[in-house]
């Protein structure tokens, strides 16, 4: 096997070992099958076995009520910035109020404003999006068709704390998880929708799992094209047609891993111990790393740093190379660094990467 390095990417990121393990052998047969599961029906007992499994796995995890529906999708998380106003917003003649924490729930926001009207209750750019807003900074509309939030920002790495988000009233709460779902456990019946890509804690590219309360699929109307209709997707168990069976299968591979390894509690507990070994490298530094997040909102699965110039950056990656630590330059907007340190991160490569930052400090401060 080609040595594997430890991965920093954003997503598609890091997978547990265990599970590529399986997954390896079950792309020349699954077990009683014969049958490779990039060759097996989407009809088969067998794959329905897998999404069962699968759903019931989400729902074990987060304790999920039995109002939701669960549906696996395609078209990634930015598919759910268009179906969510199509379904949710469009024809209710109401508006629908975003949190703009980051780049997430911006593109969500200007999706969303195709198909109806848009109020941003808070936008944190012009602060350079480094913070959550704070409780008396959100005044939501008692009528509005929805409330929308970014739990984790994964560009500007800042996370909503679990019991922080805002109090939206009767107004359903929609949640874009993509980049910290079960990264701790989360009381999902505070939102009227959850939803996550799969690329970044759950699995690969390809597919996208949103649990939805049953009142708010009813929402969808008949005009919709069949496809982006929640309802049709529900009612179907998300086998109206060909869904995207490997990403189901691998995201109840990951969700065997996370209920053996003492599910979202045992998750939340390394998750911030992970963290910690960043955030303390940085504030160790006495300012030579700055981390891009405000301390209330740091995120455990992103950690955005910044180096004092761009010659230190580029000598601080190209060192992080050498230690078999990659993917590790910010994005584009953001500049500077960012690791992201998903469940499937090992320790042993967060504590690596923290080594590193402490020794580079003690060799350019
Ligand atoms: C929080 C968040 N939302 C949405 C997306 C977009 O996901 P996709 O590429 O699956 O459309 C991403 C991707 O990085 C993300 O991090």
């Amino acid at each position: 096997m080609e040595k594997r390095v430890y991965n920093f990417s954003p997503g598609p990121a890091v997978l547990p070992l265990p599970v590529l393990e399986i997954a390896q052998r079950d792309l020349l047969a699954l077990p009683g099958t014969g049958i490779s599961i990039l060759e097996i029906s989407h009809r088969s007992k067998a794959f329905g076995a897998i999404i069962e499994s699968a759903e019931a796995n989400f729902r074990k995890l987060y304790n999920l009520p039995e109002n939701y529906r669960v549906m696996f999708l395609q078209g990634g998380a930015s598919m759910q910035f268009a179906m969510l106003p199509m379904n949710l917003l469009r024809n209710t003649g109401k508006s629908a109020d975003f949190v703009v924490t980051g780049t997430w729930s911006k593109k969500a926001a200007e999706e969303s404003a195709k198909f109806g009207k848009v109020n941003v209750v808070w936008n944190g750019k012009p602060e350079n999006f480094v913070r959550k807003p704070l409780p008396q900074d959100l005044t939501f509309d008692a009528d509005a068709a929805y409330a929308y939030v970014c739990s984790n920002e994964t560009i500007q790495g800042i996370q909503y704390p679990a019991d922080a988000f805002p109090k939206t009233g009767n107004v359903p709460m929609l949640c874009d998880a993509s980049s910290d779902v079960f990264c701790r456990p989360l009381n999902l019946s505070q939102f009227g929708v959850y939803f996550a890509c799969a690329q970044k804690n759950a699995g690969p590219a390809g597919v996208t799992v949103v649990a939805m309360r049953d009142d708010l699929v009813e929402r969808s109307t008949d005009d919709l094209p069949t496809m982006l209709s929640y309802k049709n997707m529900a009612e179907n168990n998300s086998l109206f047609n060909t869904p995207p069976t490997f990403g189901i299968y691998v995201f109840k591979l990951i969700t065997d891993w996370l209920l053996e390894m003492g599910g979202l509690s045992k998750m939340e507990e390394i998750n911030k111990r992970k963290a910690g070994y960043l955030y303390d490298a940085i504030d160790h530094s006495n300012g030579f790393y700055t981390g891009h997040a405000h301390r209330e909102c740091r995120s455990t699965m992103n950690v955005a740093f910044r180096m004092p110039n761009d010659e230190l950056q580029a000598a601080f990656l190209e060192g992080a190379k050498t230690r078999d630590l990659v993917e590790l330059k910010g994005h584009r907007s953001v500049g500077g660094c960012r690791a992201s340190i998903y469940n499937a991160m090992p320790e042993e490569g967060v504590k690596r990467l923290a080594d590193w930052m402490n020794e580079f400090y003690d060799k350019n401060k």
